[in-house]
């Protein structure tokens, strides 16, 4: 009889079996038992898990030795930044984003750099090498020293990771990658799980920088729901519509850095191009100022960022108007649409209203509130509120403009960019005014909308 490689363990109560059933026999949950490989830990293991053999010693934090962290450029500031100053050698990074959006031509631009100074090996579980080997060429990256494998078995890439020696290593992608301890097939959550998880053992002995590209399911988790992010150090969204030609990197956890730190690329005819100044490329141009859009002063991880806010109030031709916001929080939408009626008499109960966030940029912080509210209100009543405007603040149930955080980095972006005015929260007022910009700080909502409407 063969040797039990695998059990299949329950989710909810731990309870193992030795075959996958529908119910777990132990505690009578639905559809949670989840195949894992089964491991024996050697004799000489055990002894020092159990305590038999002499454990470390605690100290304090004062005697652990303070080593700087090394760092290899990837050659794209913009992907150096979300890491939090380039890739530090031994850490796994995580690579998510929707199919097409750019994740092989990303790593392929980085590994090009890279192999400028250190060995790096590329694995492809998805494209065949001349296929890799023909989008470098479209790239125009000339880069002989990358090294390339196409191959699926997890056991196979770390043999032939550790005979090669590479001090930087690309996954593409874990979803294809499998072990033959398990018999569950590729991109399942149990072999999803075992892959990355040799893999990281692998990178953290060998101290090899290591990015795993992993795909996301139609909900917008990385398949394997979430398995794999407590696992890594640094988890990477790659994220943006594929219609249009932006792109932007957003780190979601760091162990090395900030996390909600995006960088902007563009996607170019040659691969992703860097976007050094984004508020720039966020604001559309219009001619004249237009009803219903208003610039936004944005926080983006460390740096502001410019968007544009566009609003548009139309008669509701159903009994239940329509609130859709696309780039924005929709719950908030409903919530501040209820401020806006019950502090500043406005009312859009009769009224669908669409917000969107021009550039297909997210904006999940509470300083876009005034921002929403004004646009909303530009374009109920059809007056546009001048292009030399930036807007920020949060607007609290009680009709209050509430400050929020960094206020000066935003107004010197705007000024920067050459605006002129900016409606700010009273409690953001800088002690020193900032040259060629006017503030109009305000505590309230009404106050606000007297300002830009009188
Ligand atoms: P790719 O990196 O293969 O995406 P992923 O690995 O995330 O699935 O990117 C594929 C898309 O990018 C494809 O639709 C074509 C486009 N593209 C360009 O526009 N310019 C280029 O130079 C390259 C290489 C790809
Ligand atoms: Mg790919």
């Amino acid at each position: 009889m063969s040797k039990l490689k695998s059990v299949f363990a329950c989710n909810e109560c731990g309870a193992q079996a030795p075959k996958w059933t529908g119910q777990c026999p132990s505690c009578g949950a639905w559809n949670s038992l989840i195949e894992s490989a089964v491991t024996r830990a050697p004799a000489s293991d055990r002894q020092a898990r159990f305590g038999s053999a002499p454990g470390a010693a605690a100290q304090t934090l004062q005697q652990v030795p303070m080593e700087g962290v090394a760092r290899m450029s990837t050659g794209l500031a913009e992907l150096d930044r979300v890491l939090g100053g380039g890739l530090v050698a031994g850490s796994v990074v995580l690579i998510g984003g929707d199919p097409g959006i750019g994740k092989s031509t990303l790593l392929l631009q980085a590994l090009a750099a890279l192999s400028q100074h250190a060995p790096v090996l590329y694995v492809t579980g998805e494209e065949s090498t001349q296929q890799v080997a023909m989008r470098a060429h479209r790239l125009g990256v000339s880069a002989p020293a990358i090294r390339l494998l196409a191959e699926i078995r997890v056991e196979q890439i770390v043999n032939c990771a550790a005979s090669e020696q590479p001090r930087v290593m690309v996954v593409d992608s874990i979803q294809t990658v499998y072990t033959d301890i398990l018999q569950s097939a590729p991109g399942s959550v149990a072999q999803v799980r075992e892959s990355a998880a040799q893999l990281t053992r692998f990178a953290k002995q060998a101290g090899v920088g290591l990015f795993l590209v992993g795909h996301v399911t139609k909900e917008g988790a990385l398949a394997g729901p979430r398995v794999l992010e407590h696992m890594v150090d640094t988890v990477l969204y790659f994220e943006g519509d594929t219609g249009s030609q932006f792109r932007m990197i957003r780190a979601i956890k760091n162990r090395f850095g900030a996390v909600n730190e995006i960088g902007v690329f563009v996607m170019t005819e040659a691969g992703l191009r860097e976007v050094g100044n984004p508020s720039a490329m966020f604001i559309s141009r219009h001619g004249d100022a237009v009803p219903g859009s208003v610039v936004l002063a944005t926080q983006e991880g460390t740096r502001p960022l410019l968007v544009e806010v566009q609003a548009l109030v139309d008669d509701a031709h159903a009994a239940n108007p329509r609130r859709v916001s696309v780039g924005l929080d929709q719950n908030r939408l409903a919530m501040l649409l209820a401020v806006l009626h019950r502090h500043a008499g406005v009312s859009m109960t009769d009224q669908d209203v669409f917000v969107n966030v021009a550039g297909g940029v997210r904006v999940m912080e509470t300083a876009a509130d005034l921002a929403v509210l004004a646009a909303a209100l530009s374009s109920i009543r059809n007056r546009p509120l001048g292009k030399d405007l930036v807007v920020f603040g949060e607007v609290g149930l009680a009709g209050e403009v509430r400050p929020v955080q960094r206020g000066e980095a935003r107004i010197r972006e705007a000024a920067k960019l050459g605006f002129k005015r900016a409606l700010i929260p009273a409690a953001n007022m800088p002690k020193k005014p900032e040259a060629g910009i006017e503030l109009l700080p305000v505590r309230r909502l009404s106050e606000a909308l007297e300002l830009l409407f009188a």
